[in-house]
This record gives structure tokens, sequence and C-alpha cells, in this order.
């Protein structure tokens, strides 16, 4: 349980979302202890290919760019269990480059478990664990040692609408020096090798994990808040909408249901009315520009598998146009 102000907080935010025509909860709240371990399970389903791409393609450039870029630090905002951030720091160890590691995240549970894994398998690392929701600050301990490079992985960008995701990037760029760089995980549109089919079966795994996923947050909402939502009264879906390039994640109502809140607010749900629970935004070159540029930064290498699955974006902040 959270202190009496942070409920009264959450349940306002809660409140204005669920109101909305189009009711909405943020994605934070589905990474509660329960939720994090469903998203792990997620990572091992065949049909979740995003992690497993990814983790390949950081295998394949991660250790030539660390040893062009010689990083004195790593900054990875939404560690999460920063599994794949081993790629990056062993490049780190073999190079002799540098020895800061600074994890991001909003559980600060996970964030202790993962600092002292790490602490165990790198004891010449410094590990400075940094608990924050970085869709609100990112105030990360100053000076860090340049250049630095940041880490962006895991299609995290996603998560967030497109103004949100040009709002955090400039967040991000903020905090670069000219020398530093931003390496994002970009999951892919569909196109010619990747069949909406193959994106669409990631958000609906035939074992059900990402429904006991998705809702989890009704879960979390009826302890944190103290609801009724039936956790028997929704159904997970999941769909891409090509118009605005993204997975549209949300739970539908089966019937006409009244969800009760303490201190008397209501809600009337609908049969066939959907709850969203996150969007997952996809992107090609184009989109991805469209997003970096107003944030001031640019790309500087772009890889992706040979299924055009998903992509690496290294990228740093805009040099000025020569004259
Ligand atoms: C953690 C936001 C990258 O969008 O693929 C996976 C979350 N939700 N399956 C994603 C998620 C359902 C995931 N991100």
């Amino acid at each position: 349980m959270s202190l009496p102000g942070a409920v009264e907080s959450m349940r306002a935010e809660v409140l204005e979302g669920l109101t909305r025509p189009l009711r909405e909860l943020s994605p934070k709240h589905l990474y509660d202890e329960r939720g994090s371990k469903i998203f792990e399970e997620i990572t091992r389903l065949p049909e979740y290919y995003l992690t497993r791409v990814e983790r390949g393609l950081l295998r394949e450039w991660v250790p030539a760019w660390i040893r062009d870029l010689r990083p004195q630090a790593l900054v990875e905002l939404g560690a999460g269990s920063a599994k794949k951030t081993r790629v990056a720091l062993d490049a780190m160890e073999d190079e002799g480059s540098g020895d800061l590691f600074v994890p991001v995240d909003v559980s600060a549970v996970f964030l202790q478990e993962v600092a002292d894994e790490l602490r165990a398998d790198y004891p010449d690392l410094r590990i400075e664990p940094v608990v924050l929701d970085m869709a609100h600050s990112l105030e990360i301990p100053e000076p860090l040692p340049r250049p630095a490079l940041f880490l962006l992985l895991g299609s995290t960008l996603g998560n967030f609408y497109p103004q949100d995701a040009t709002d955090l990037l400039h967040r991000i760029r903020d905090r670069m020096a000219d020398e530093d760089h931003l390496l994002l995980g970009l999951d892919l549109r569909p196109s010619p090798r990747k069949p909406v089919e193959v994106l669409e079966a990631a958000y609906n795994d035939s074992r059900g994990v990402t429904a006991r996923f998705t809702s989890n947050v009704l879960r979390v909402l009826n302890r944190e808040l103290g609801s009724d939502f039936d956790l028997e009264g929704y159904r997970h879906r999941a769909r891409y909408n090509s118009e605005e390039g993204r997975m549209e994640l949300g739970l539908v109502s089966l019937r006409d249901q009244t969800v009760r809140f303490p201190g008397g607010a209501t809600l009337e749900i609908r049969e066939g009315e959907e709850i969203r629970t996150e969007v997952s935004c996809k992107y090609d070159r184009t989109s991805a520009d469209a997003l970096l540029k107003p944030a001031g930064l640019e790309v500087r290498r772009w890889v992706q598998d040979g299924d055009d699955r998903f992509a690496l974006v290294l990228t740093g902040p805009q040099r000025a146009p020569h004259s």
C-alpha cells in the first residue's frame, strides 16, 4: 500500500482517465510486482519477437559502437530487469571504457534487485539506481562522466503517444552533452517482410499471457483504490491501428456493469465498451525522424534485423548546420 496522498492522486488520475469519452488508463499501473513478472513471461513467449530480435541486434552492433564511442557512463531509462544491458556492460568492461551505470525505473523494488544482481557480476562497476517516472521528470545525478550513453530499449518509447514521446526525448536531450548518444530500440511497422499478423500475434499470444498482463491492471486498481472491478467481466483486445501506426490494447466489457469506488464515485460501463490500457507505437524511418527532430536529436546509425521487425537507432544531439 502507498501513502494516503499518493492514493488520492492516483484515484484522481485514474478517474480522470476512466471518465473520458474513450476510457483510458496509464500503462504504468500495469507494472506492480505481479504485472512485472507477467511481463517477463511475455518476453519469453514464442510470439513476442521484440525482446529476442532486439537482443540479437544488441549483440551484433553494441560492442562495435561501444568501441567507437567509449562511453564513460551508461544511463538506462526504464531499466526493468536490465537483462539486455549486460551486452553493453560487458563491452564497456572489455574496452575498459567506463565504470558508471545509472539504471532508472519507476519500480524501486525491481531496481534494487537488479542493482544487487549486477553488483555481484560486475564488482568494478559503480551502480547508482534512480527511482523516477520518466514521463514526468528526469532528475539524474550530475555531473555524469562524459561521454555518456543513454539507453531506451525494448520499444519502451512505443508506450508514449507521439507528442509525449517527443517531450520525453526532449527531456533526455536536455540531459545530454553534445558528445553523448541515445540508443533507442524501436519496434517496426508492418512491411513486405513483416506481415501485420506477426505484429498482432505478439499481443494476442496463444497462451493468454498478454490477456493476464492486461487484466492485472484491474486487480491493481481494486487493491490500491478499493474499487470493485469484476476481474472476469472483461476480455483483452489488441489490434493494429494502421492509420496511427500503433497497437491498441484494452479491456472490453462483457456486459453492462457498474464499478464503485470508495467515496461514492461510480462508472457505468456498457457491454462492448473498451478501457484502453496501452498503446504500443510502431515506427519507420519517417515517423522516427518526426519524433526526434523537434526533440533536437538526429539519427546517427539505424540497423534492423533481416526480417525488418525491429530497429536499433543510435541518435545524438543535432549538430549545428555547416555555414
Ligand atoms: C514494454 C511497452 C514495450 O508495447 O510491446 C507487451 C508492453 N504490452 N505486451 C510493448 C507490452 C503487452 C511492451 N512495452
